[in-house]
């Protein structure tokens, strides 16, 4: 069997393996559905929940002629201990080393999402429970969110940017941090960041102070974007970042300073009211497409005069993380 290969974040492909599976995106967008896929069953592990993930990624397996178990992984799995050298007498029933190698028995792939709790931040950000699958399954895992990434959204918002755009290099992209009244992931943002600084993008990241986002991330943002000929700026008002903009990328994130304090991150959020894009805002713009993964809170993050106006694109970003994850699935699975 040839090495499995797992895609837990975007910089696990290289620019060119990223290009071909957007091209193959775009071809499987294209062309009638062909059973690449038959016999073969994607798991997948959802602690959290889903609408576009779990709906897209089973019927990219039922197009490519393959079958996908859904699996509600708070409820229908053993509580899994991820730690090694545990002495088991808690309340974790099996440990992950064995439910992964068990389930690879079974399975062709596994696909998992596990949002973090936000207990303690260095140990989240590691993502315990999906690199846990991913060392131990022998079959390739697929990252469909966690604490620091959101993949498979961010390689589908590159298609949808690219349909819009031909190019990606060099072109005016603001990700905003927007309100929400409860603390949100940040794998989106850092996703976005990291994918649009490997294709060249011009960036502007603009947060409220106390909204930072990973120094890890950042920095490999900025070396991406050195690397590619983009460019990375950070600001902190939303209407100086969408000046210019061709592309606004509206999405909420928590505070990692606030992270174990809910309360504390609710009320520094709802002092940023501000941070809305309205009509207002995209009139900055150099006529921008508006983008967000969804779900979005209407009327709070983004007016719906905007969300439901002729430069939103977000309901194309949905629909590319099937054309997105079929590519993606054939590449891993095939
Ligand atoms: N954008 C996204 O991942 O949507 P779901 O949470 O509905 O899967």
């Amino acid at each position: 069997m040839a090495e499995k290969r797992d895609f837990l974040c975007v910089d696990d492909f290289s620019r060119q393996e990223i290009e071909n599976l957007l091209e193959l995106a775009v071809k499987m967008r294209k062309g009638k559905p062909q059973p690449l896929l038959a016999g073969k069953t994607l798991g997948m592990l959802f602690f959290n929940p889903s609408l576009r993930t779990r709906t897209s990624f089973e019927v990219a397996m039922y197009q490519l002629g393959g079958h996908c178990l859904d699996i509600s992984a708070r409820s229908d799995l053993y509580e899994l201990e991820p730690e090694e050298g545990t002495v088991m007498d808690g309340s974790a029933a099996e440990h992950l080393k064995d439910a992964a190698q068990v389930l690879s028995r079974y399975l062709d792939g596994l696909a998992v999402r596990c949002l973090p709790e936000r207990r303690d931040y260095q140990k989240e950000r590691t993502d315990p429970v999906i690199r846990g699958y991913a060392r131990y399954a022998s079959r390739p895992v697929i990252n469909m969110e966690s604490c620091m990434g959101h993949p498979c959204q961010a390689v589908a918002d590159l298609l949808t940017m690219r349909d819009k755009a031909l190019s990606l290099e060099g072109r005016r992209l603001t990700l905003t941090w927007v309100n929400h009244p409860e603390p949100q992931s940040m794998a989106v943002p850092n996703s976005v960041l990291l994918a649009a600084a490997l294709f060249g993008m011009k960036v502007t990241l603009a947060h409220p102070m106390g909204y930072e986002l990973d120094p890890e991330i950042m920095e490999k943002a900025g070396k991406y974007a050195a690397e590619s000929g983009g460019k990375l700026d950070v600001v902190h008002d939303i209407q100086d970042a969408v000046k210019g903009a061709e592309f606004v990328y509206a999405k909420s994130w928590g505070s990692i300073k606030l992270w174990e304090d809910k309360e504390r991150e609710r009320l520094m959020s709802r002092s940023h009211q501000e941070w809305i894009v309205d009509r207002a805002a995209m009139d900055r713009t150099d006529r921008a497409w508006f983008m967000h993964p969804l779900p979005v809170r209407r009327n709070v993050a983004v007016t719906d005069d905007v969300l439901d106006g002729d430069r939103s694109i977000v309901y194309d970003q949905a629909e590319n993380r099937l054309h997105l994850q079929k590519a993606l699935l054939v590449t891993l699975l095939a």
